[in-house]
């Protein structure tokens, strides 16, 4: 069989939180499982986590948790009946001081104060992912007066954006902070950070997180037009995470879905080339929600992404409240693996004419020059600690298998993220009687992966247990090692 090398995260909900749809879903190809902190309570949520732990233990697989902090989303409150519907031509008021339950055809309350100083007359807003749109036409001490562009039906606690950006809210919210701690105490591998501004914003996220003793790491939700702005801002806020997520859901409201394929692209090369993992999210198998079938544009959507070789494509409503969750993984899936056919998928014209910053950089670039150019390589093994090793070396285009020999829990579930590697448990110091090199490549071998005749690379350090200790490369034939 094939590896598929794109990776899926799926977000865990209603639909997907009994044990025999989170089995299905790990089953279906699930690499990573998103708990969405803006839905569900903290129970929820730590029973999802145990549970799917379990379950990916209980089949021999590595599945990473990733945890999405709320954030500083604008949301209106709610309205007396629940929702309104509003015509073109409309006048709305947004109010702060409006009691928050009692919205209606005329005004609805909202929860942000800085709203009405950060807005001015002919901003546009947009309502519910920019379903609904509304231009501001008088500013008051405690409301904006608008009109209605665009109506349609508005539902309590629907979010709010501008066109082009620039609301001030601060990334992290009351609510986050007790949403890291919950992410400490359920050890996740992943925490992403919702609407950060600049790397100011992920170093705060950084520091809480330290003080919670949360090990997670960071994701940069790429979403808001201040951090796309140019290229020093989106270079900024990735070097201050660990991983990014292009959200293409409230990015694509604020900077308008003409620009959002570019921004996209951009993203995704700009991570890759600063050796960190992305993931492309939002509707990507959106009508599944309703449907068994991707529509061919979805196809391509995924296809397209996978091609521009982003680590992790990602499934939001579709798992976590709709009807199809299973078959939203398995079409993900199927359609990775097609678009990995494509023999560009594996040449790389990658760094070509770029110097190396750190050895275990070196190394890692060097074993994947290796595999893609000496017949007979059939699989990498990289020796790690932390991922860092793996991590760099998917970077690099390759339709080689590469194998993260790693000890930790934390580090076997949190490569399950990253394009083309695969977990394998492993424990350097545990092999007494025959090499190191040897008792790695025969668990390969016990798993039907490399034969006798292979080759295998190798990567490792001098001592053991040493995060970015790696400086040797080992090209082994397999069958003739010495002990
Ligand atoms: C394992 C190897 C070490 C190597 C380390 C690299 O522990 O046994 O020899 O130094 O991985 O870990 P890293 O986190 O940098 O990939
Ligand atoms: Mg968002």
């Amino acid at each position: 069989t094939t590896l598929r090398r794109t990776k899926i995260v799926a977000t865990i909900g209603p639909a997907s939180s009994s044990a025999e749809v989170l089995e299905q879903l790990i089953l279906a190809g699930m690499d990573v499982a998103r708990l969405n902190f803006s839905h569900g309570n903290a129970e929820e949520h730590r029973a999802r986590a145990l549970l799917i732990r379990e379950i990916a233990a209980r089949l021999n697989r590595h599945v990473a948790l990733l945890g999405d902090l709320q954030g500083p989303k604008i949301r209106i409150a709610r309205f007396t009946n629940k929702q309104i519907e509003l015509q073109n031509g409309d006048t709305f008021r947004l109010s702060i001081t409006h009691p928050r339950d009692a919205g209606n055809q005329a005004v609805v309350g909202i929860d942000y104060p800085d709203l009405v100083t950060d807005c001015s007359v002919g901003d546009d807003l947009l309502l519910d992912d920019g379903r609904i749109v509304m231009q501001v036409t008088a500013v008051t001490a405690d409301a904006l007066d608008c009109r209605v562009i665009i109506g349609g039906q508005l539902s309590d606690n629907k979010g709010i954006n501008r066109r082009g950006g620039g609301l001030t809210a601060p990334a992290l919210t009351e609510k986050d902070k007790i949403d890291i701690r919950l992410a400490a105490e359920l050890d996740l591998d992943y925490l992403a950070v919702s609407f950060p501004r600049d790397a100011a914003d992920m170093n705060l996220a950084r520091r809480l997180c330290a003080e919670a003793n949360c090990q997670a790491w960071l994701v940069a939700k790429i979403e808001r037009a201040e951090a796309v702005m140019n290229d020093d801002a989106l270079n900024g806020l990735i070097s201050a995470s660990d991983a990014v997520m292009v959200a293409r859901g409230d990015l694509a409201v604020e900077i308008g879905d003409a620009e959002l394929v570019g921004i996209q692209k951009k993203i995704i090369a700009a991570a890759r080339k600063q050796n960190k993992a992305v993931i492309t999210a939002t509707q990507m198998m959106e009508s599944m929600i309703h449907s068994p079938m991707p529509t061919r544009a979805e196809v391509s959507d995924v296809a397209n992404a996978a091609l521009d070789y982003t680590d992790a494509v990602m499934l939001s409503a579709e798992t976590a409240a709709g009807e199809y969750p299973v078959q939203a993984v398995a079409a993900m899936a199927r359609v990775c693996l097609g678009a990995e056919k494509n023999p560009i998928m594996r040449r790389s014209a990658h760094r070509i004419g770029q110097q190396f910053e750190r050895w275990d950089e070196s190394i890692a670039l060097a074993a994947m020059y290796t595999a893609n150019h000496f017949p007979g390589v059939k699989a990498i093994i990289a020796l790690t600690e932390s991922g860092y090793t793996p991590l760099v070396m998917s970077r690099i285009r390759s339709s080689m298998p590469i194998y993260a020999f790693a000890p930790s829990r934390q580090t076997q579930a949190r490569v399950a993220l990253f394009r083309g590697v695969y977990t394998v448990p492993f424990d350097p110091t545990d092999s007494f009687s025959t090499s190191v090199s040897q008792a790695a490549v025969e668990e390969l071998v016990k798993r039907g992966i490399v034969a006798e005749g292979d080759w295998v690379i190798l990567t490792k350090g001098d001592s053991y247990h040493t995060v970015g200790g790696t400086n040797t490369m080992k090209l082994l034939h397999v069958g003739h090692i010495a002990a």
